[in-house]
């Protein structure tokens, strides 16, 4: 239905987000891994307009090469002086070649609540009403700074949005606002925008003037009132942000549990939109999911950890651990106090256990590398055990080189397997062994000084210490009872 498939959207962008007070232009901030304007494309494109055009202003580089980089067929249009949110949408349609017909939707880019179900409801009851203009509506418990909606007092129907600044006292204490967003005609629009004026309190052409310009013209002018007026909340400084992320956060984390996740804490588990859950994934409090991490069927992650782009396999605990780009397999362990970097692959039922770090590892079936280690670079086999506080030292100052260890080997504790270096399947390596030279299959590699005891040594060198006394007491034969 083309009533519903509009022919743009136009996103507002242009201005500059004073109240931030930042070096990032406002719609750029981000909330659960996404900028601002990007949830607002993101909820635009689930209504698969034939153009989506962003109006960019201040900042516009910046904003442009995001945009770009976010969804690559948006186009731009630049507003160099921000003359109003009538002069944005005069400029959106320059863009688009003056006019275009069919229905456009006109959203602000600070509205990242806003979801497309309230974007489909809007062209769904603008197309079915056949209205000229239909304008999304909202009762707030604060309507401070907002557009307030007039209605006729007999029929209910929409006269006239005023702006806070230009209302009487009277229409100041009216509840119902002006979202910001709205589904207009397109030839109309075209045409009432050439007749907006800038005689209001702020100097600027009020793309709200349209619906009582369009109204006059005798043409059907509509409201849809959304559901929750939280949606169209738009951000204006860092408080709204953080109120905004909570939000958007909390319906992320409810969506989860009804799908069948178990978050033992809302309030302290954060996630972002791309995140993914199995049924049956636990969440213990303070964790934080980033990016495309995805916890598979009854994978349990936290507390406190924090995962980005990370893939947690099926039945697989991830405790108290900092990952990034990491895949671990199922019913893997990893944690406490583990730290997982970019490229740490690990085999089904592996181990990664406290205070180890690895990066860029193939760590195989069964394997462990239970406690105190780095694992750089490094390839293990299958139902290997590393020593605890083993090293793979991978870096000679200059270039880094890769170690291999093969599978059913135990390596001792304390090693340092100097890059490059195999050892092969089934070895054994002493503990606090230094592996420079490869280890052949079978063998048992050790690499480390002689013990030599040099006896009575402290006796004299340290006579009369504490610890002489102690040595002493024992090479002494035993008293005599009586
Ligand atoms: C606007 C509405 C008001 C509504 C409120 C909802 C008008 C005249 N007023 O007021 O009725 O209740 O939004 O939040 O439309 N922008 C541009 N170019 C401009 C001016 C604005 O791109 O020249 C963009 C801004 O970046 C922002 C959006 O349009 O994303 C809204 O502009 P803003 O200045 O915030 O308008 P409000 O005064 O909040
Ligand atoms: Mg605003």
């Amino acid at each position: 239905m083309s009533a519903i498939r509009p022919a743009a959207v136009v996103v507002l962008a242009a201005g500059e987000g004073t109240r931030m007070k930042s070096a990032t232009p406002k719609v750029l901030h981000a909330i659960c891994g996404r900028s601002l304007v990007g949830h607002v494309l993101a909820a635009s494109r689930e209504l698969d307009p034939e153009n989506l055009v962003v109006v960019v202003g201040h900042a516009r580089e910046q904003v442009t090469e995001h945009l770009t980089a976010t969804d690559p067929a948006v186009r731009t249009a630049v507003q160099e002086r921000q003359n109003g949110t009538g002069h944005a949408v005069r400029i959106a349609l320059e863009e688009l070649g003056g006019s275009v017909e069919g229905t456009v939707v006109v959203v602000c880019g600070d509205t990242p609540l806003l979801t497309a179900d309230t974007l489909k409801a809007l062209a769904a009851a603008h197309g079915a009403d056949g209205n000229a203009v239909t304008v999304l509506t909202a009762e707030v418990p604060d309507a401070t700074g907002y557009g307030r909606i007039v209605r006729d007092a007999e029929s209910g129907a929409v006269t006239a949005i005023v702006e806070h600044k230009d209302a009487s006292a009277e229409q100041l204490a009216l509840r119902e606002i002006n979202s910001g967003v709205f589904a207009f005609d397109g030839p109309l629009l075209a045409d009432a925008l050439k007749k907006v004026r800038t005689n209001n309190s702020q100097g600027e052409e009020y793309l709200t003037d349209v619906l009582g310009i369009l109204r006059e013209a005798g043409h059907r002018v509509g409201a849809s009132v959304a559901g929750d007026h939280r949606e169209i909340a738009g951000i204006n400084n860092r408080v709204q942000l953080a109120e905004a992320r909570r939000i958007l956060n909390d319906r992320l984390l409810t969506r989860a549990m009804l799908d069948g996740v178990t978050v033992i804490d809302p309030a302290t588990t954060w996630v972002d939109v791309t995140v993914t859950f199995g049924q049956d994934a636990v969440v213990h409090p303070g964790t934080q999911l980033t990016g495309a991490t995805r916890l598979a069927e009854g994978a349990e992650v936290g507390p406190n950890s924090r995962l980005h782009d990370t893939g947690v396999g099926a039945g697989a605990r991830v405790d108290n651990t900092v990952s990034d780009g990491a895949r671990i397999g199922a019913g893997a362990s990893v944690g406490p106090y583990a730290y997982l970097r970019p490229g740490t692959r690990l085999g089904a039922g592996a181990k990664v256990g406290t205070y180890v770090e690895t990066k860029n590892a193939a760590i195989g079936e069964g394997t462990k590398v239970p406690h105190l280690s780095y694992v750089g670079d490094a390839t293990i086999g299958d139902h290997t055990n590393i020593g605890a506080a083993s090293v793979f030292v991978n870096y000679d100052g200059e270039n880094k080189h890769h170690t291999t260890v093969g599978s059913y080997c135990k390596t001792g504790s304390d090693n340092m397997f100097v890059a490059p270096v195999t050892v092969g399947d089934g070895a054994y390596t002493a503990a606090g062994s230094v592996i420079t030279k490869d280890v052949p299959a079978g063998s048992l590699a050790v690499a480390r000084g002689q013990q030599r005891n040099i006896e009575g040594w402290v006796a004299r060198k340290r006579p009369g210490s504490a610890a002489a006394r102690a040595a002493e007491a024992v090479s002494r034969p035993a008293a005599d009872e009586d």
